[in-house]
């Protein structure tokens, strides 16, 4: 009792300072923890917001986006607490910015300022495990959309466990995004042979026999989704890497090649490339390993299929994943990639468990391509035997869609290109039953 009331005092006292919230006090800690993951040199935002000078130059300009909530990105509409890493504001940091700003942003007592965070480098993360780059640099054709492959060789001696991966840009400015996959076949470096100059050119997939693209009806079977399970994730603009949660890890074979498909869009210019992936292995025993299931619209024969009308406006696409092959077994969903390209508004996954209303997964109202990425969930999602996952994909083919890529709508259908569209969400699942531990493992020592 004698507690609570001090703290009830001690916020009585505080309240008429919150009210004017000074640089030093208050913005300079919002700033550290919701802007300086990209607002620092080197890294993707056009300028730093590291210290008064920074937040006061911008001020204005601070004030109309995070106003507008276009600041920090932050896309998902769910609960703050639901992914890792959410960076959107709270009401009241976005109401402390805007006082800040109102008052005239006052720098108040460098003596009240937080210690500088630490600078990681480059790598968010810290400096990954293992980092590999493309061989050569690339330079990407001007005007052009470009899905190019390079394959790196690991060069592991054992297999390993990954338990993030993280992809620095070379020229920041023409990488779009980067899709990573697996190759056990030896068939992407045949393909690189194959091509001239470093990597090759992929366009609807890496193009080996292990690829998303060769899903249908006919090889969705357990073993199929198991080998799509060769991907890595992938990196979109903005997007921080989150490291999964201990215990569970991707698997990556020591004999596996990673194929690091870039997707570059260089309009006006163009650079030399050279991009970079880190890789993290895990520090704790692994429990089980993570796998990638995509969600994608199929035809009654099994193939992905989809169409989206010239000048539709508000064109709905489905898709649904249910019992079997999937969720014959129980299984815990851990993160969640939705994608689609520029005519993409609204995307929405729910998840039906057997008796139960559907739950909300993710939703994104006002979809943008430049700001996508995969999710982690804090509490991984429970899907036990005979759920069903369904995503609803809603589109915009009018001419009021100023994002739209054609220079007059035409009939868009499924593809990789940036005027093809896609309806797509990778579950990032682990098998409940599964469990790589030795067997005799006592259980206080598998956790940190
Ligand atoms: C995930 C990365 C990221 C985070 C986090 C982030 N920004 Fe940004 N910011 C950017 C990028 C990139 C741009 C460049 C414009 C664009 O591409 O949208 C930008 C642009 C801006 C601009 C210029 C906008 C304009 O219209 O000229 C302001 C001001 C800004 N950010 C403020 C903030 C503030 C304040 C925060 C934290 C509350 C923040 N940003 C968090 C990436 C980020």
């Amino acid at each position: 009792m004698i507690l609570r009331l001090s703290v009830f005092l001690c916020l009585c006292v505080a309240a008429p300072l919150a009210a004017q919230p000074t640089y030093s006090r208050q913005v300079s800690r919002i700033m550290q923890a919701k802007c300086q993951t990209c607002h620092r040199p080197n890294d993707i935002a056009p300028f730093a917001l590291q210290s008064y000078d920074d937040a006061s130059t911008w001020a204005e300009d601070i004030k109309r986006v995070v106003g507008e909530k276009i600041m920090p990105p932050w896309k998902p509409v769910d609960d703050l607490s639901k992914f890792r890493g959410a960076r959107a504001l709270t009401d009241e940091e976005r109401q402390a910015i805007l006082d800040w700003v109102d008052a005239g942003a006052p720098e108040g007592d460098p003596a009240d300022l937080p210690e500088p965070l630490p600078d990681k480098g480059e790598w968010v993360l810290g400096e990954p495990d293992l980092v590999l780059q493309m061989s050569e640099s690339y330079r990407p054709p001007r005007g052009k959309d470009m899905y190019r492959c390079f394959v790196l060789p690991t060069g592991l001696t054992e297999n390993q466990f990954i338990s993030a991966v993280d992809v620095l840009p070379g020229a920041r400015g023409v990488v779009h995004h980067v899709l990573l996959y697996t190759d056990t076949t030896g068939e992407a470096e045949k393909l690189d042979a194959a091509d001239d100059g470093p990597g090759y050119t992929c366009y609807g997939g890496p193009g080996t026999s292990q690829s998303v693209g060769k899903l249908d009806a006919s090889n969705l079977s357990l073993s199929s989704l198991l080998s799509i399970g060769g991907t890595l994730g992938g990196w979109a603009p903005g997007q921080r890497p989150e490291p999964l949660p201990d215990g569970t890890s991707m698997f990556l074979d020591k004999n596996a090649r990673i194929i690091m498909q870039v997707h570059y869009y260089s309009t006006r210019v163009t650079a030399d490339d050279q991009t970079r992936l880190g890789l993290y292995f895990s520090k704790v025993p692994v429990e089980k390993r993570l796998l990638w299931v995509p969600i994608v619209p199929l035809d009654g024969n099994g193939h992905i299929s989809m169409t989206i009308p010239a000048g539709a406006e508000n064109h709905e696409v489905k898709a649904e994943f249910t019992t079997p092959p999937l969720f014959l077994f129980d299984v815990t969903i851990n993160t969640i990639y939705p994608h689609m390209h520029l005519l993409g508004r609204k995307i929405d996954v729910q998840l039906q468990r057997p008796r139960e209303d559907p739950g909300q997964m993710i939703r994104i109202e006002d979809w943008d391509f430049n700001w996508q990425g995969s999710y982690t969930y804090t509490e991984p999602v429970k899907a036990p035997a005979g759920s069903t996952v369904r995503l609803t994909c809603t589109y915009d083919n009018s001419v009021n869609n100023p994002k739209n890529p054609a220079p007059e709508p035409k009939t868009v259908t499924w593809g990789e290109g940036t005027e093809d569209e896609m309806c797509l969400a990778f579950l990032g699942i682990t098998f409940d039953h599964e469990n790589l531990l030795p067997f005799s493992a006592p259980t206080s020592k598998r956790r940190k």
